[in-house]
């Protein structure tokens, strides 16, 4: 998956501009809050079908303007042509996205059209955050390669929000009829066992990428692993057996049994809390370091390498179940990386491949590319919001 080029109108601080890329290494350099990350927001937004800086849509608009608009080309691998999306967002109103000039009616029915894996200094949170950064991390790698991981997420989310509000009404006394718990224990029971088993099997596989790209970078001293926990598998279960994510779970229905047994049982423990204690909304994946917990005992290094190691399964993945290399975006992350690292990353990105895998990188510097490399790369200068390609 290669981005030809993308244009944008009045994006965040970019009155104007059309940024054409290479497959291979691009390089977006140049001061502080000059645009960078503005380019790789709005290259990521067809991705993710919204800012990975958790902007609100209007936030994207230039200031004092009415709309913002951008239009990204893409080449998938053995294709002749491009794709083109392109995404019109009001300062007020609704957003319009169309593919090759035909209107999509939602975010959901654009995603897995455009594949990107993004890493920013801030998905080192996966690794030192909560359980709620590492289901973040699962939901954008899995909505992206499964639509049907994405429909069940929605349709979960929508009835825990609507069962969360009988909680609320119960807890005031009011009465909730038996008929009533039932389609919601049955509902988020059936939803939640598939996200599972989805969630399930990419965790299988992350942790064998994790444990490879980990040792490739640290030299193997420390195995890293990562253990999904959730309510919705029965206690004590592991991952083992797995098929990949084409057939989670290995084919067969997944079982609701387990979270709905937990719902059932614990519904007047919920009533006093005033929400939904269990589900898929609890999940969590447990990520070690030689059997101690990441998050609380590994040094910043090692936390880094895991993260990043995570990135890397989390395009390899994407390939080996989407059936296509996504484009990567390094957000100020590569610069940060001693030269060894990024060496590394370079080499597992382009692992192979031929050399064809993009990856566009920001950075302050444009010398951060090691190596024989370099002498290929595509540099783009951005300052204030305007682009121009530069020796580098
Ligand atoms: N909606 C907007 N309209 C105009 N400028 C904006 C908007 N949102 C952000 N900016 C500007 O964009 C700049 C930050 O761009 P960014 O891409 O984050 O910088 P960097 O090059 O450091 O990655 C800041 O100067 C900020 O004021
Ligand atoms: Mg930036």
């Amino acid at each position: 998956m290669t981005v030809t080029s993308i244009q944008y109108e009045n994006w965040r601080n970019i009155a104007a501009a059309r940024v054409e890329f290479s497959p291979g290494i691009n390089v977006l350099w140049g001061m502080n809050a000059q645009g960078k990350s503005n380019i790789l927001e709005g290259i990521y937004f067809f991705a993710r079908g919204r800012s990975f800086r958790g902007a609100r849509e209007k936030e994207l608009v230039r200031f004092g303007e009415a709309f913002a608009r951008a239009s990204l080309s893409f080449r998938r691998e053995g294709y002749g042509s491009d794709t083109v999306l392109e995404a019109v967002l009001p300062a007020a109103g609704k957003k319009k996205l169309s593919r090759n000039g035909a209107p999509l009616s939602s975010s959901a029915e654009m995603l897995g059209s455009f594949r990107a894996v993004l890493f920013t200094p801030a998905n080192l949170s996966a690794v030192t955050g909560g359980p709620a950064e590492r289901r973040t991390f699962l939901d954008i790698a899995l909505s992206q390669i499964s639509a049907d991981y994405l429909s069940w997420l929605r349709r979960y989310t929508k009835l825990l929000a609507e069962r969360n509000a009988l909680i609320r009404q119960a807890g005031d006394g009011e009465r909730v009829t038996s008929a009533e718990w039932e389609v919601y224990a049955e509902g988020l029971a059936e939803c939640g066992a598939w996200i599972a088993a989805y969630r399930q099997d990419y965790v299988f596989l992350l942790s064998r990428a994790v444990e490879r790209y980990f040792a490739g970078m640290t030299g193997g001293a420390e195995t890293p692993a990562l253990d999904y926990r959730s309510h919705a598998l029965p206690g004590g279960e592991e991952a083992d057996s797995v098929k990949p994510l084409s057939e989670p779970g290995g084919g067969k229905r997944p079982d609701p049994g387990p979270l709905y047994g937990r719902m059932t049982a614990g519904l007047e423990r919920e009533i006093a809390a005033g929400s939904s204690l269990w589900g898929i909304h609890k999940d969590d994946v447990l990520l070690t370091l030689n059997g101690r917990e990441a998050r609380t005992y590994a040094s910043q290094g090692q936390q880094r390498s895991f993260v990043l190691s995570m990135k890397l399964g989390e395009a390899e993945i994407a390939r080996t179940v989407g059936g296509e290399y996504p484009a990567v975006l390094l957000d100020d992350v590569f610069s940060e990386l001693d030269e060894n690292r990024r060496r590394y990353i370079l080499d597992a990105l382009a692992e192979d491949g031929d050399g064809s895998r993009q990856i566009i990188i920001t950075s302050c510097e444009p010398d951060v590319i090691p190596g024989a490399r370099a002498s290929r790369v595509r540099f783009h200068r951005v300052e204030d919001g305007r682009v121009t390609e530069s020796g580098r």
